[in-house]
Order: structure tokens, then sequence, then C-alpha cells
């Protein structure tokens, strides 16, 4: 899919391809992707052009599921967290039950009710909630957590970061991971899809480390530093 403009971010409509009929029955949300990757099963995300590509659902289960180097780099983000963490779109929760098991007050956001129960159940402590949608702690956080591409939610990443930066308190930092450098900002529509069903579009942001600077910037945040660990590129950024 061509890159879409950043200037114009109301100007993108969902495709319309449709799936079939027994896609219309049985929809994949992210509540069914959770749950499938428990059971150790995989899921895509197909884009408009039938392309798809695997999810890395064992990273984001952690622990066994995951690999040594995903452990590694996600080392690389819970390391700086040392206050009260945010961890936006905590999916099965692995950041948060971490840091909650080293003490760290840390709370999960999550909009399936499937990842909100995963991080409960190993410890974590996490909302069924938007993360556009009113949060506790406003302007207080020490850190607030975008891991594994979450800059992305929503297709707008200036306004994923804007709202990041709404819930930082003055010297917190945003602990964004991005995509390598050279992929600027790819804006497009995905869907989750199994070997047998298709979800709905969503809108989503592919986000590389060379927009890194001008994000922070339009989002009244500054760029500290970039780290790249086992091929994931994390970055470090406070208020401006
Ligand atoms: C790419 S997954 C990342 C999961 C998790 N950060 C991890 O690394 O394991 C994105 C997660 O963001 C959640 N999400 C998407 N839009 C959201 C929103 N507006 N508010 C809160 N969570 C959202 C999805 O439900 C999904 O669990």
């Amino acid at each position: 899919m061509r890159p879409l403009s950043r200037e114009h971010p109301s100007t993108i409509v969902p495709p319309t391809v449709s799936g079939t009929a027994a896609d219309a029955v049985a929809p994949v949300s992210v509540d069914v992707l959770y749950r499938r990757a428990a059971a150790g099963l995989p899921c895509w995300v197909g884009d408009p052009t039938g392309l798809r590509r695997a999810l890395p659902v064992g990273r984001w289960l952690g622990g066994d599921a995951s690999t040594p180097g995903d452990r590694a780099a996600d080392e690389m983000l819970l390391r700086p967290c040392t206050g009260p963490t945010l961890d936006l779109g905590c999916g099965p929760g692995r950041f948060t039950a971490a840091l909650a098991a080293r003490g760290v007050r840390a709370l999960g956001v999550d909009v399936s009710a499937a990842a909100v129960a995963m991080t409960i159940r190993r410890g974590g402590v996490a909302l069924h909630q938007d993360l556009f949608a009113s949060l506790p702690g406003l302007g207080s956080w020490a850190q607030v957590l975008l891991a594994d591409g979450n800059i992305g939610i929503g297709g707008d990443p200036a306004r994923t970061l804007r709202r990041a930066r709404q819930l930082l308190g003055v010297d917190g930092i945003v602990l964004a991971e991005l995509d390598p450098p050279s992929t600027g900002v790819r804006r497009e529509y995905l869907r989750l899809e199994t070997e047998h069903t298709v979800g709905a579009w969503f809108p989503w942001a592919r986000v590389g480390t060379d927009a890194a600077a001008d994000l922070a910037t339009a989002a009244g945040l500054r760029l500290l530093d970039i780290t790249q660990v086992q091929g994931r590129f994390i970055t470090r950024m406070g208020r401006a």
C-alpha cells in the first residue's frame, strides 16, 4: 500500500475489499487473536493488497513463548521504567506484569477484554479501556510505554504521541518502539486474519526511526535517544 499523507490524515478511507460470507459469520477480533495465541495458534495481519504477515504473538505473550532475543530487547524497555509506568495497548501484559513483579507500579490499558484478563492473570493491573478515553494519573506518569509499534494505534502517530505526552509527568519519558529507519510514516488499513476468517479493517501506522524527531516535535516532545537491540528500535522521548 502506498504511504499515506501525513498532512491529510482524515483523507484515508477503509478499503472496500470484502471477505466471504463465512468471514462475516466469525470475524477475527483482538480477543480471538489472544485466545488463539494462548492456545499456540497463529494469526496474521493482512493488508488490502492481499499481503499477510504472521503476528509475533509469541513475543507478545512473553515468557517461554518468546525467544531469548525478544526478552533481551524487552529488557531495554523495562530497565528505564523505575517509576509509575503506564503501558498503553498492553496486550497480554508482559511488560505490566514484569514491572509489577519488580515492585514498580504499572498500569496496563487495552481495548481487548482478553488482553486485560491475561494481564491480570499474570499479576499485573490493567484497565479495559481506550487509551484516548479518561485514564487515571493524567500528567503524572513517570514512563509511558508504546511497545511493539503501538505508536501506530489509530493510524495517527502524532495524535497517539500527544496522548502519551498528556499522561506524562513533568520529567516523564515516553518509550516507543519504532520500525527500522527509512520507513518514515506509513499509514495503512490492516485486518486480523486466521486460516479461515478475517476481522474488520482498522487504521494503523508504521513509524520508522527516521520520523521519530519530527513526530516528537509535533507532539510537544523531544527525541532523547534511539537504541537498537535484537533488530528492534527503542526511542526515548521527554517533554520539550
Ligand atoms: C501490537 S499489539 C501490542 C501488544 C503489547 N504492547 C505487547 O507488546 O505485547 C497492540 C495492542 O493495542 C491494543 N489497542 C489497539 N487500539 C487501542 C486503543 N485505542 N486503546 C487501547 N489499546 C488499544 C490492542 O488491543 C492490542 O492488544
